[in-house]
């Protein structure tokens, strides 16, 4: 059997997303991500919503996301010249803490009338 291309692409690309962080997730202390979140809290809140107002909120946010973005930070690849300092500190456990530590946030959103 040929799967046809494009599913079989789409297919791998979710299977990458899935499993390229599954040891960091499971590994994961929302309990010592809560702690490690003071460092974060000016500006996103230690419960995730945004104090200031060029952070983006995070509460509720996908794990596999949080990671991704942290670890962009962290290599280059995505910049910003406050996260990219503050990525640059954080270690690819307190990255799992910290992404268990919000996405464990639930978060409830409600449509304007
Ligand atoms: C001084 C303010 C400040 C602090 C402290 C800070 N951030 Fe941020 N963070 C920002 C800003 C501003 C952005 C938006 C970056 C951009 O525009 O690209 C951001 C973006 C992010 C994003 C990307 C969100 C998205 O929707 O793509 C994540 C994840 C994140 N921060 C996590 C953290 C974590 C975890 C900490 C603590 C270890 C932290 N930040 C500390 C200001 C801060």
């Amino acid at each position: 059997m040929h799967p046809i291309r494009s599913t079989s692409l789409l297919t791998g690309l979710f299977a990458l997303a899935a499993s390229a962080l599954p040891a960091e997730v499971l590994g994961a202390d929302a309990e010592a991500g809560r702690q490690k979140a003071r460092q974060c809290q000016t500006c996103h809140g230690l419960d995730g919503i945004a104090k200031i107002p060029i952070a983006p909120h995070i509460a509720g946010e996908n794990e596999i996301y949080l990671i991704t973005q942290l670890k962009a930070f962290r290599s280059g690849k995505r910049t910003h010249e406050i996260m990219s300092v503050v990525a640059e500190t954080l270690s690819d456990e307190d990255m799992a803490d910290l992404a268990a530590w919000y996405a464990s946030i639930k978060i409830t959103a409600t449509l304007p009338e």
